[in-house]
C-alpha cells in the first residue's frame, strides 16, 4: 500500500457532506478550506453574503465543492431556517463544525440582558440545536462528526471572561452531552480550544502590540496562533482516523494553557 493510499484511508473525506458555521472568516474559514481539501462538499453557514460568496469562490478555485447559507444564529428561528437549507445544498451532513461566535465582553457589572441572550444563542444554543437536527441522523446513518470551536475561557476566567466564558465552558459540556448520547452509534463529538489568535473577532485586542506580544509570550512555542492552525486537528477530527476520540477538549493554542 501506498503512503498516499494509507493516509487517504485513515485522513481522506472523500463523499462526506460537513456543515460549518462562521465558515466565512478567521478559523472556520481555515477549518472550511481544510475539510473541502480533504474532500468534503462544504455549506458555509453566516450572516454575510459577500464573504460567505468569496469563501465560496476560493473553495471552487481549489476544485472543491462548496455552498452557502445566509442565516442568523442569533435567534432560534434563524437557527431552524439555516439548518434546513444548509441540507438541502448536498443532503444531511455527516461532519457539524459549529465555529460561528460573538465575543461580547463587556465588564460582568455591565453586562446586559441583550448581551448574554446573543453571547448564549450564538454561541451555545446554536450548536446545541444544530447538533439536534443533525445528530440522531449521523447517529442512524452509523457515522458522524461534531466539532465545536471553545475557548480558552471555557477554563479560566481572564480578560473580562464574562457571558463570553460561560458560553464557551457549557459548549465544552455539550460536547461531552452530545458524545454520551452519540457516540455509541459512531457519531464522535468534540470541541477544538484555540488560544489567541488574530482574526476579525479580536480586532481591538489585535490593535494593542503591547497585548499581542504578552499574549505570545504566554505561549511555549513563542508565538500567538493563526487560523491556519487549525487544519490539521479539524481534518483529523472530521475523519476516520479520530473515531476512538469522543467528549474531548483539544487545545491548539502552542502551549498557552499548559503553564
Ligand atoms: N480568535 C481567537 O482568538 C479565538 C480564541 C478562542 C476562541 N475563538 C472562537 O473561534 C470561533 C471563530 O472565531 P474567529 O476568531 O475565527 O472569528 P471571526 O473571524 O470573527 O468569525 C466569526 C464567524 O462567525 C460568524 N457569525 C458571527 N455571528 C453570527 C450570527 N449571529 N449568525 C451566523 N454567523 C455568525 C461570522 O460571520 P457573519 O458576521 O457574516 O455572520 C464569521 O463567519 C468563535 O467561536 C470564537 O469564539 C476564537
Amino acid at each position: 500500500m501506498s503512503s498516499q493510499t494509507y493516509l487517504s484511508d485513515l485522513f481522506s473525506l472523500d463523499g462526506r457532506v460537513a456543515v460549518v458555521t462562521g465558515g466565512s472568516s478567521g478559523i472556520g474559514r481555515s477549518i472550511t478550506e481544510a475539510l473541502a481539501r480533504a474532500g468534503a462538499s462544504v455549506v458555509v453557514v453566516a450572516r454575510t453574503e459577500t464573504s460567505l460568496k468569496a469563501t465560496v469562490d476560493e473553495l471552487a478555485e481549489h476544485g472543491c465543492r462548496a455552498a452557502w447559507v445566509s442565516a442568523d444564529l442569533a435567534t432560534r428561528d434563524g437557527i431552524r431556517a439555516g439548518a434546513e437549507e444548509a441540507a438541502r445544498a448536498f443532503g444531511e451532513p455527516d461532519i457539524l463544525v459549529n465555529c460561528a461566535g460573538v465575543n461580547l465582553r463587556p465588564p460582568m457589572g455591565e453586562l446586559t440582558d441583550e448581551e448574554w441572550d446573543t453571547t448564549m444563542t450564538v454561541n451555545l444554543e446554536a450548536p446545541h440545536l444544530l447538533g439536534q437536527r443533525f445528530g440522531p441522523g449521523m447517529a442512524d446513518r452509523g457515522f458522524g462528526r461534531i466539532i465545536h470551536i471553545s475557548s480558552q475561557q471555557a477554563h479560566r476566567a481572564f480578560v473580562q471572561s464574562g457571558a463570553y466564558g460561560v458560553s464557551k465552558g457549557a459548549l465544552e459540556s455539550l460536547a461531552r452531552s452530545q458524545a454520551e448520547a452519540w457516540s455509541p452509534y459512531g457519531v464522535t463529538c468534540n470541541t477544538l480550544v484555540p488560544g489567541f489568535v488574530m482574526t476579525p473577532l479580536n480586532t481591538r485586542l489585535s490593535s494593542d502590540p503591547e497585548k499581542v506580544a504578552a499574549l505570545a509570550e504566554r505561549t511555549l512555542i513563542g508565538r500567538n496562533g493563526l487560523a491556519e492552525d487549525f487544519a490539521g486537528a479539524a481534518v483529523f477530527l472530521a475523519s476516520r482516523a479520530s473515531s476512538y476520540v469522543t467528549g474531548q477538549a483539544i487545545f491548539v493554542d502552542g502551549g498557552f494553557s499548559v503553564h
